[in-house]
């Protein structure tokens, strides 16, 4: 396993997911974590991640001593080159001006680490990275070479093969670095000597191990959303430990369309998980009868749900846990702060409020993993691609997709707008091609001439966003042809919509949902 300290830099998870993608395992911690942890934890290698401070400044963060004396290969990436250069005996100097982006650099002298690396044909080799610093090394510490050059810096990256430490300026994490992955591999595999074991079938079998000894014969509870993450606890929880699972599914009456039935299909049916299904549609609409006020109605979703998840726990005696779908970021700490991150709850799950007397322990089986490996696993564990790989749902559900005040009419005409509009984008290829899609419910009436007669009904508007993260989004340049099919069937199959219209507005300003 490989220990990567983080110094704050946005790429620092990206690090992790092209370790982990090699098949090795990894961990991020802060690099002011407890330096004896650190030293106890025993990894086969450490990667000192960039960050966004200057090792020229006072009080900048620092690799603890024990990074150096634990005897195993480093890798320092940018800040984290420069940190090693500066503790190391060397020379950091102020950026005379950034480089950001794309550079091509000369591969001066053979090393460990970049030895048989070439992006271009001819000698000697080169290598497109990606660059984004303004701090560089400009004099070695003892015991290294320079080993890579661009034409405005000398030192781009830095080997002492003896001691097997290593610092490249360049970002290795990136997809824009050519040959990153190949240099991530032969630091991991290669020089570390880490095996490459960590596999979905591998993490599954492990998870199945851990939860059976942390959970006896006690019986565990689950709140099942018809989200990825705790749709894949599920299948994992049955697999270790079978009909001692219960799952409890909440039907707000503000789900996808059909998304009830779906559920209990794929798990209560097919896999046979036992699932407690709570149709609380009415309790729902009732509950939000008259709030316009889109925070006013977040509030009453959660806390309903936790009442509910409540009430359904409290008639189960015997169930001495409560799992989890927490992922990886939820739980990594940020870098710089002593404490660590707070346990995460997920807000949607939030069970904060479950009777104290029932004392329950976390199971997180998914606690150690990145979406993409959760996806991953899941797909191994037998659930549906097109469910695992499904674009994101707010806990709210349509309830902040139908603005203004919720009623039940209102939600069955979105939730079978948004089922045409999701349908036409999986037929046509685009569903993939767009972070998230959906409907969003206008409770507006515009005219209309539907047949012979003048219609006066509600609009829908269509919203789909690429994105990476979802803090900026751009909308997605749907085809006409593709929003033209989509309106017609909309307006050809339900009754009460006369208008179709397409979101047009990036991130920011504008947010993803409406409300
Ligand atoms: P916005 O609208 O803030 O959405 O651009 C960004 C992402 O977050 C999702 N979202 C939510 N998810 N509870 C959730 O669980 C919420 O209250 C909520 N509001 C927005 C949204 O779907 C998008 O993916």
């Amino acid at each position: 396993k490989i220990l990567i300290l983080d110094f704050g830099a946005q790429y620092t998870q990206l690090i992790a997911r092209r370790i982990r993608e090699l098949g090795v395992y990894c961990e991020i911690w802060a690099w002011d974590h407890d330096p004896a942890e650190i030293a106890a934890w025993g990894a086969k290698g450490i990667i000192l991640s960039g960050g966004p401070e200057s090792t020229t400044e006072a009080g900048s963060p620092r690799a603890p001593q024990q990074v150096f004396d634990a005897g195993v290969p480093i890798l320092g990436i940018c800040y984290g080159m420069q940190t090693m250069a500066a503790q190391l005996g060397g020379r950091v100097e102020g950026g005379h001006h950034r480089e950001f982006g794309y550079a091509e650099v000369e591969v001066v002298a053979q090393c460990g680490l970049l030895d048989e690396l070439k992006d271009h044909a001819g000698s000697p080799p080169r290598l497109d990275v990606w660059m984004s610093h303004g701090d560089r090394v400009t004099a070695l510490p003892e015991g290294f070479r320079a080993t890579a050059r661009t034409a405005s810096v000398a030192i781009v990256a830095m080997a002492d093969d003896a001691r097997r430490w290593y610092g490249v300026q360049f970002h290795p994490e990136v997809t824009h670095t050519k040959s990153g992955e190949q240099l991530l591999r032969r630091f991991a595999v290669d020089l570390c000597g880490c095996r490459t074991l960590w596999t979905p079938a591998n993490i599954i079998d492990d998870q199945i191990a851990r939860v059976r000894e942390q959970v006896g014969d006690d019986e565990v509870l689950l709140g099942l959303s018809g989200g990825v993450d705790s749709s894949v606890v599920a299948a994992l929880l049955h697999r270790a430990i079978g009909e001692r699972l219960t799952c409890v599914f909440v039907d707000t009456g503000l789900l996808r369309w059909q998304e009830g039935d779906q559920v209990m299909a794929m798990f209560a049916e097919h896999m046979g998980v036992r699932v407690i299904r709570v149709d609380a549609a009415e309790r729902y609409f009732a509950a939000l009868k008259g709030v316009d006020e889109p925070e006013a109605k977040r509030k009453i979703i959660g806390r309903l749900f936790v009442e509910i998840f409540e009430e359904e726990a409290a008639k189960l005696r015997n169930v001495k846990w409560l799992a989890q779908g927490t992922i990886y970021p939820d739980v990594i700490e940020s870098a710089g702060s002593k404490t660590g991150k707070a346990h995460v709850i997920k807000s949607h799950h939030n069970v904060g409020g479950l009777p104290e007397h029932m004392k329950l322990g976390l199971v997180e089986p998914l606690r150690e993993l990145f979406k993409d490996e959760v996806r991953r696993i899941g797909v191994a564990l037998g659930l549906p691609r097109e469910m695992v790989y499904r674009h994101p749902f707010p806990g709210p559900g349509l309830g902040v997709r139908i603005l203004g005040e919720v009623k039940a009419e209102y939600a069955e005409l979105l939730a079978r707008a948004d089922a045409i509009f999701i349908d036409e984008l999986r037929r046509s290829g685009w569903y993939d091609r767009t972070s998230q899609a959906f409907a969003v419910f206008l409770p507006v009436k515009s005219v209309g001439v539907v047949g012979d007669a003048r219609a006066y009904e509600w609009v829908i508007a269509l919203r789909a966003v690429e994105t990476v993260d979802f803090m900026t989004a751009h909308w997605a340049h749907l085809p006409y042809e593709l929003l033209g099919t989509v309106s017609n069937r909309i307006i050809n199959e339900l009754r009460g919509v006369s208008r179709v219209v397409y979101d047009i507005s990036g991130k920011p300003p504008a947010t993803i949902e409406w409300e």
